[in-house]
């Protein structure tokens, strides 16, 4: 069985809600399971949610549910999310799944029999908010601790710690030796950075479940809950296992599958791309590949560090009311004007700046009179002068469209999404400037000009195909209604379509209708 291209987004928490970073961190990872499904290759697209933890535990109580209860209603609004932002995940993890935690156990009970763990006392800070230790070293310069800890308190606690200091070395060995592990370059420099510069310390995976009971038990000693960030991290491989990956199956001898589960051996494992924000890099980047070394599992080809957005210049913040709300946006202006403007305003690595001003300004120039104007004058002017049957073949624009075919394909495989949309608009910029320079409106006043006119209009309807093609991974359903006006029944979701020629002469076309209506530019995408 050849192996799927296996990518994954980070699991977001259950009790915060979705707003423009997790929605960007998705549609990205969409834009990019699309793209290489359009590239011909199998993919499996997983994302989901982080469910357990003292703030979840915390407020379930508050609203008098059990955490599951709590966690199975929130749920349903995050895959509501999903498929509001046509995410082509699939399967959606979560981490109170059964499935999830039977892989967690195993992971668990496989790496205490091998001694990674001991069991050691603490007395130290800990930030119930971040559900985490603290060290003198977090001290700020006056002795106190960051506002973002919350209430910090002193306690003596015994735990289990994992040992990752031993392998410290081959993390750094392993990074240089594999310079495409965590992209972009300035987030393998920082890793690097810390890791040569710093002592790692064991890592406490355990909570006491008397102080915390919402977690996935320890199987060799129940008065213990995994830590959630242990639990989070596993939800990569225990869905490859759920599915019966032959990796898994042979790395967790221990972990018991039915035979429908076995037989499917879908291979997934090693995952070719972890996307994720740069705010949980070390969990990703130093953590994990421990984790899995010491599981015996091959590391992930690929953690791919996106940026943070801002909103006008400032964090965003649900307490400063300086929020945009996805699906505001997507009910105001449409899914594909959303899932554009943040791919394109925003390469993946960069904090980037949402501004309501240029969200509005990028869908009037670039959607409505960019693809949506070039589309609709290309399809009327068929209409008016040929009814909308379609010329002999012509080639002036061949070369220019296939030289964009190829710069996308290169830049969809290495992830640069702005990139390739920047080289798609240029094709449809090239095609409306044709449309100036050639004025066919006026060509179609004289019948001596016929056979130009065909020219022209057979490659104006043929760039609008391949642009159908090559657009399709970010905007699936502007895609699809370029090829329902062109008339053309194949979905554009097969970039093996963006080659010139392909539509035949005397093919008849649909009446064109406006891709993205204008707007008054003034009215605020929130
Ligand atoms: N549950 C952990 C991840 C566990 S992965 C094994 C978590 N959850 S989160 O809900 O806080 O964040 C989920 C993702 O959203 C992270 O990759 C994070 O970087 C991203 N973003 C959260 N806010 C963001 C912005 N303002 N901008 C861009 N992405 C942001 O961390």
């Amino acid at each position: 069985m050849t192996k799927s291209f296996y990518l994954t987004t980070a699991i977001d928490y259950v009790n915060g809600q979705p707003h423009l970073g997790h929605a960007y961190e998705k549609v990205i990872s969409d834009v990019i399971a699309r793209s290489r499904r359009s590239l011909g290759q199998e993919v499996f697209f997983l994302t989901g949610l982080d469910e357990h933890g003292q703030k979840v535990q915390q407020a379930a109580h508050n609203e008098g549910k059990t955490p599951q209860a709590y966690c199975d209603a929130l749920a349903l609004d995050w895959r509501t999310f999903a498929r509001e932002l046509q995410l082509s995940n699939q399967d959606f993890v979560r981490t109170s799944d059964p499935r999830h935690k039977s892989v967690v156990q195993a992971v668990l009970t496989k790496l205490n029999n091998e001694g990674h763990f001991y069991r050691s006392k603490y007395k130290g800070f800990y930030s119930t908010r971040q559900e985490t230790f603290l060290t003198e070293k977090d001290r700020r310069p006056d002795g106190s601790f960051d506002p973002i800890y919350g209430d910090v308190t002193e306690l003596v606690e015994e735990n289990y710690y994992f040992k990752l200091k031993d392998h410290q070395q081959w993390l750094i060995d392993t990074i240089e030796a594999n310079p495409e592990f965590i992209a972009p370059i300035n987030r393998r420099n920082e890793v690097l950075g810390f890791l040569k510069n710093n002592e790692l310390e064991d890592l406490c995976i355990t909570r006491p479940a008397a102080r915390l009971s919402w977690g996935i038990p320890l199987p060799f000693d129940p008065e213990y809950v995994t830590y959630v960030w242990f639990d989070a991290l596993v939800n990569y491989i225990s869905i490859p296992a759920a599915y019966g990956d032959p990796k898994l199956i042979t790395a967790l001898p221990d972990l018991k599958l039915d035979a429908s589960t076995q037989s499917q051996g879908l291979a997934l494992w090693p995952a070719d791309l972890h996307v994720i924000g740069k705010d949980i890099l070390k969990f990703h980047a130093v953590y994990w590949p421990i984790m899995l070394k010491a599981i015996g599992l091959a590391l992930p080809k690929q953690i791919l560090v996106h940026g943070w957005w801002q909103k006008d210049g400032e964090k965003i913040s649900k307490s400063t009311g300086n929020i945009i709300d996805p699906l505001a946006v997507i009910n105001n202006w449409s899914l594909d004007a959303f899932r554009y403007y943040v791919t394109r305003e925003l390469a993946i690595g960069p904090d980037g700046n949402w501004t309501d001003a240029g969200f509005a300004a990028r869908y009037t120039a670039e959607l409505a009179n960019g693809i949506g104007n070039l589309l609709n004058r290309s399809l009327a002017m068929l209409r008016s002068y040929r009814q909308k049957v379609v010329p002999p073949r012509h080639d002036e624009l061949s070369h220019g469209a296939m030289t964009t075919v190829a710069t996308v394909r290169t830049q969809l495989l290495n992830q640069d999404l702005q990139g390739a949309l920047q080289s798609l608009f240029s094709l449809i910029t090239t095609a409306n400037q044709f449309i100036d320079q050639t004025a066919p409106f006026k060509l179609a006043k004289d019948p001596a000009q016929a056979q130009r006119l065909d020219e022209i209009l057979y490659n104006l309807i043929e760039v609008c195909r391949i642009l159908a093609v090559l657009i399709w991974p970010f905007l699936p359903t502007t895609a699809e209604k370029i090829f329902a006006q062109i008339g053309i029944v194949n979905p554009p979701a097969d970039f093996n379509l963006a080659v010139w020629g392909g539509l035949p002469a005397g093919h008849v076309t649909n009446d064109p209708a406006p891709l993205f209506p204008r707007r008054d530019t003034l009215s605020s995408p929130a």
